[in-house]
């Protein structure tokens, strides 16, 4: 992979003015990617700024840390205090209060970028012929290929239902199983073509596939079990905060979460809704945020983004 990537962030303007970063604060960014939002803040927190960097992807996390530390100190980028952090952000939180620092701000782009997705050896799409991998982090143990080819029919049927809110949820299963008897399932185009072949009919504007590489892709990284470790953290860290107790999250900090399906955004919602029913927080943005027309002509991922945002303590 060249250095010519690029990962678009999305909602840039809408990000900054959420965030309202100052000189000399401290961003905290649980999904690093390429540095797009993080390059975006450090320029406005100038040299005296502190950027903390997480993500589960090395290769990403590294482009990151160098991007965003010539954006914070541009003359001495060896001197800008970044920390990166790889791991999931679940885990973020613990990593925060042993630097013993507190955020001034805190950033949540959930799902994937395109170094992932356009990745080929990454089984991410079935746009490109690749292995059934589905990894954000390479390292993690279980790959999309031995979900297919190892789980019980009604457990398959059951991940393609609840994270792919797919109908046809127990027919793709069926086809599944029944294809894996013959030959393991073992790349994207082969998926594709059973899951094309499960459901009869008109073919609509999106792929047939596309529900069960989604669910595929959320099972495989745990994407919601973290999603509801990182709003528990935040909750704990707002609680705290409104008490007067040290926490990583500073009184009048923001908080801004993308999500960019149904299955994310519920529980951020449902998060924001009771920290500020405790009066941990207060919501700063009254419906979510989305992209106006230029943005999702110039980025169509931006299409299904929401924003929302909190500020810490009342
Ligand atoms: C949409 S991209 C972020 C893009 C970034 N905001 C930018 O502007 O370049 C999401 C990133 O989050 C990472 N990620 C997804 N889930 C994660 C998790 N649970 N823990 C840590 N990183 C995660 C992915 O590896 C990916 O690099």
């Amino acid at each position: 992979m060249g250095d010519e990537l690029t990962h678009i962030p999305v909602l840039p303007e809408e990000v900054i003015e959420l965030l309202d970063p100052h000189p000399g604060q401290v961003y905290v960014d649980c999904t690093a990617g390429l540095g797009g939002h993080a390059c975006m803040i450090a320029e406005r927190l100038g040299p005296d700024g502190t950027i903390i960097l997480n993500d589960m992807d090395q290769g990403n996390l590294d482009r990151a840390k160098v991007s965003v530390a010539n954006a914070l100190c541009p003359d001495a980028p060896g001197s800008a205090k970044v920390h990166a952090i790889r791991g999931n952000f679940a885990e973020l939180p613990r990593a925060i209060n042993n630097l013993g620092l507190k955020a001034d701000m805190v950033i949540a782009d959930l799902g994937f970028a395109s170094t992932q997705v356009d990745d080929p050896q990454r089984g991410l799409s079935f746009r490109f012929s690749g292995p059934l991998d589905m990894r954000l982090d390479p390292s993690m143990p279980i790959t999309a290929e031995e979900l297919v080819n190892t789980l019980p029919e009604k457990d398959l049927a059951q991940i393609i239902f609840r994270f792919g809110e797919d109908k046809s949820a127990r027919r793709i299963a069926s086809k599944l199983v029944a294809a894996r008897e013959v030959e393991p399932i073992t790349t994207t185009d082969r998926l594709a073509e059973i899951v094309r072949s499960a459901i009869p009919g008109p073919r609509g504007s999106i792929h047939p596939a596309t529900k069960t590489f989604q669910a595929l892709r959320i099972a495989v990284n745990d994407e919601l079990g973290s999603l509801d470790a990182l709003l528990r953290s935040i909750g704990i860290a707002l609680k705290k905060s409104h008490a007067g107790n040290p926490s990583w999250i500073a009184t009048g900090a923001r908080v801004g979460i993308i999500a960019f399906h149904s299955l994310e955004d519920r529980p951020v919602k449902r998060a924001i809704s009771e920290w500020t029913s405790n009066d941990w927080c207060e919501s700063i943005t009254r419906k979510p945020i989305e992209a106006g027309d230029a943005e999702i002509a110039s980025n169509p991922r931006a299409r299904s983004a929401k924003l929302r945002g909190i500020r810490a303590g009342k």
